[in-house]
């Protein structure tokens, strides 16, 4: 029988890292000599089975057999039989714990962000083209297709006007989500107008009459902002008030503040933390979390790490302590 190489035993356990792969699809090298070994299966040919996962997920179906170059064994989730080469098992490690969440446990929240040495997402005039290199944004673009939703806050949807797409990756658009409290993104931004995706607004309960007279009442999640969280909303009912519409699997693709309420909310359940050898100086702050008196309060996460192009891929698993 063919050798499966779990995750562990693919990406390492928590802790350790895999050095020298690069997670962009490489043409492979061509050969004519029949004695030549037969060439190993890429990214290529991987994609498409995550993609058919994410599909299965979403529409309830059982996960692909055991027999399948990427199959599903209980207790082990997925694992990847033999002949892969070193780039496809090393994203196949990455993405295990996000392609694993199957039936009731699909339900999660994953974050990402790019950010500077000095943990800065832009410089403090808003530049952020770019803060991380090629490699970081089809990441970025995978893991929009892989989820259900994918969600920014009003601050990104003001200066960058996204669109939230999978342009870089075959894979579907997610809905898109925007946490825009007092409507202060421009009704003609392009999430909002371009029909590439269905668009939910997260905003305050005040402006909740304005946003659906914009939208139409079904795309408006109307969520106050709680005192005890210093007038900001509850992301837990962000969450579920998604969970309603079924967008299980969900994407907090940034910005700073965003990604950062998430993590302070305690409402992340995952975050790459991809980090460039670039420093910015008092720019647009990428993560903050609460403060830390002693060291033995900091927030320790078990923590592997995945070379993306000349950048490092932290991925942090915020339900299990280091
Ligand atoms: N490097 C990356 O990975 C990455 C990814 C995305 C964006 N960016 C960059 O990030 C910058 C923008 O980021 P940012 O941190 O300034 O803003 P942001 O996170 O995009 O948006 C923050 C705003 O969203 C609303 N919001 C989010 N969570 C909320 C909550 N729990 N309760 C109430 N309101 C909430 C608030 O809007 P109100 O202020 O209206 O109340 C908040 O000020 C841009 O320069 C963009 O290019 C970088």
């Amino acid at each position: 029988m063919a050798a499966t190489v779990s995750g562990a035993a693919a990406g390492g356990p928590a802790g350790r890292t895999i050095t020298g792969v690069r997670l962009l699809s490489a043409l492979p090298a061509l050969s004519s000599d029949p004695s030549d070994p037969p060439a190993l299966r890429g990214i290529a040919a991987l994609w498409p089975l995550c993609l058919e996962i994410a599909e299965r997920r979403r529409l309830g179906r059982p996960p692909i057999d055991a027999q399948s170059p990427l199959g599903w064994t209980a207790g082990h989730g997925y694992g990847l039989r033999d002949e892969w080469d070193a780039e496809a098992r090393a994203l196949f490690a990455l993405l295990k714990p996000l392609l694993d969440r199957h039936g009731a446990r699909g339900e999660w929240v994953i974050g990402q962000l790019g950010q500077s040495l000095d943990s800065c997402i832009a410089t403090h005039q808003g530049d952020s083209f770019f803060v991380n290199g090629p490699e970081g944004l089809v990441h970025v673009h995978r893991l929009r297709a892989l989820c259900d939703a994918v969600i920014v806050g009003a601050g990104t949807a003001c200066l960058d006007n996204p669109r939230l797409t999978t342009r870089r990756v075959a894979g579907p658009n997610p809905t898109r989500v925007v946490i825009d409290p007092g409507l202060r993104v421009p009704a003609d931004a392009r999430v909002f107008t371009d029909g590439q995706a269905p668009t939910l607004l997260v905003c305050d309960p005040d402006h909740r009459a304005r946003a659906q007279r914009r939208l139409g009442a079904g795309r408006v999640i109307a969520v106050p902002r709680s005192a005890a969280l210093g007038g900001q909303m509850a992301l837990a009912d962000v969450v579920a008030a998604l969970r309603e519409h079924g967008l299980g699997m969900l994407f907090v693709e940034g910005g700073g503040v965003t990604v950062s309420q998430f993590v302070r909310q305690d409402c992340l359940d995952r975050l790459h933390l991809i980090v460039a050898p670039v420093m910015i100086g008092a720019g647009h702050p990428g993560l903050q979390v609460r403060r830390s008196d002693t060291m033995r309060e900091a927030l320790r996460p078990a923590a592997r790490t995945f070379p993306l192009g000349g950048d490092l891929l932290w991925d942090l698993d915020l339900r299990q302590p280091a």
